[in-house]
């Protein structure tokens, strides 16, 4: 009887974990969609995603072109796309942007320059459908860096679901299969880690995290319990990158960015995409 109410329970949080993850990997709780929360079924054919793609790819954003002039690194336009459709391009109510590989990219390259004989350890929080992770390894790769990128999301890696994008047609997959064609970056970049990041961070034992990328839960209260797993491992340089730096859309991602700057002694660089797309990048002073 205990050991069935303990199943049932264990179950049940399992349930809610993976609720919560498709909730977040879907744009839910941005308040830009309200499909229902389970995807069973794919939400279009691959001509839409297809359509939606080629409305992106048109987009300029002079602000991210000049970042990476500064940086003096771009990546591989042809490479990014493609990557961005299997990875970026979903259905969702507000527009697709994805510019954060271009920023991750164009960061990770210029830190790596100036640490060429350093292995570089990155922390992620928020895999989805590893588009971030892969923007990062292909920085490390083009750079020739070695290290790890750790990226940590309540989505298991082998378990197969429909992931809201262009491969959905052919049925449900896994994480691992839909990555297949970058499976050389990831073997020698990336690790994947499944869990809620409050107690995942918490386990890892980094002598030091060269970048940081937040971007899973949006509240202040995440993201400083997210900070608090790293603080201490980042020297003079090193960088913690957040995504939807945006008062308007995610006031607690800008008050626990700024709360971290001004606290812990990190200079800010925001990037302005569109009014609802904005980051900041932080350089521990
Ligand atoms: C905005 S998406 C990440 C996007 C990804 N970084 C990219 O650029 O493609 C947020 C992700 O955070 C994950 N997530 C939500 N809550 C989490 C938690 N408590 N711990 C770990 N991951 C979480 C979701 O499953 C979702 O995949």
């Amino acid at each position: 009887m205990l050991i069935e109410t303990v199943m049932r329970n264990a179950g049940r949080l399992f349930i809610q974990c993976i609720n919560r993850a498709r909730q977040k990997l879907h744009g839910i709780t941005r308040g830009k969609q309200s499909n229902s929360v389970l995807i069973e079924n794919p939400l279009a054919e691959a001509s839409e995603y297809y359509r939606l793609w080629n409305k992106a790819r048109e987009c300029s954003y002079p602000t991210v072109d000049h970042y990476e002039r500064d940086c003096k690194a771009a990546i591989e336009t042809a490479w990014f796309h493609q990557l961005a459709l299997l990875t970026q391009v979903v259905i969702k109510r507000s527009d697709l942007c994805y510019q954060h590989g271009r920023l991750l990219y164009a960061t990770l390259v210029q830190y790596a320059r100036k640490h060429v004989r350093d292995h570089l350890n990155i922390v992620e929080t928020g895999t989805a459908r590893g588009f971030s992770a892969l923007c990062l390894a292909k920085a490390m790769h083009d750079t020739r860096t070695t290290g790890k990128i750790s990226t940590f999301d309540l989505l298991p890696h082998d378990v197969k679901m429909f992931w809201n994008c262009v491969r959905d047609a052919d049925g449900p997959r896994t994480r691992a299969n839909l990555l297949q064609d970058y499976s050389a970056l990831i073997n020698r970049y990336v690790v994947f880690y499944q869990g809620d990041t409050k107690e995942e961070l918490a386990k890892m034992t980094f002598p030091r995290v060269n970048l940081a990328f937040f971007d899973s839960v949006h509240s202040h209260e995440h993201v400083m319990t997210e900070f608090s797993s790293i603080n201490g491992l980042q020297e003079t340089g090193d960088i913690i990158f957040f995504d939807d730096y945006t008062p308007e859309l995610y006031p607690g991602v800008v008050k626990a960015a700024d709360e971290i700057c001004s606290t812990y002694g990190y200079g800010k660089k925001i990037v302005i995409a569109s009014s609802q797309r904005r980051y900041l990048i932080a350089e521990k002073q």
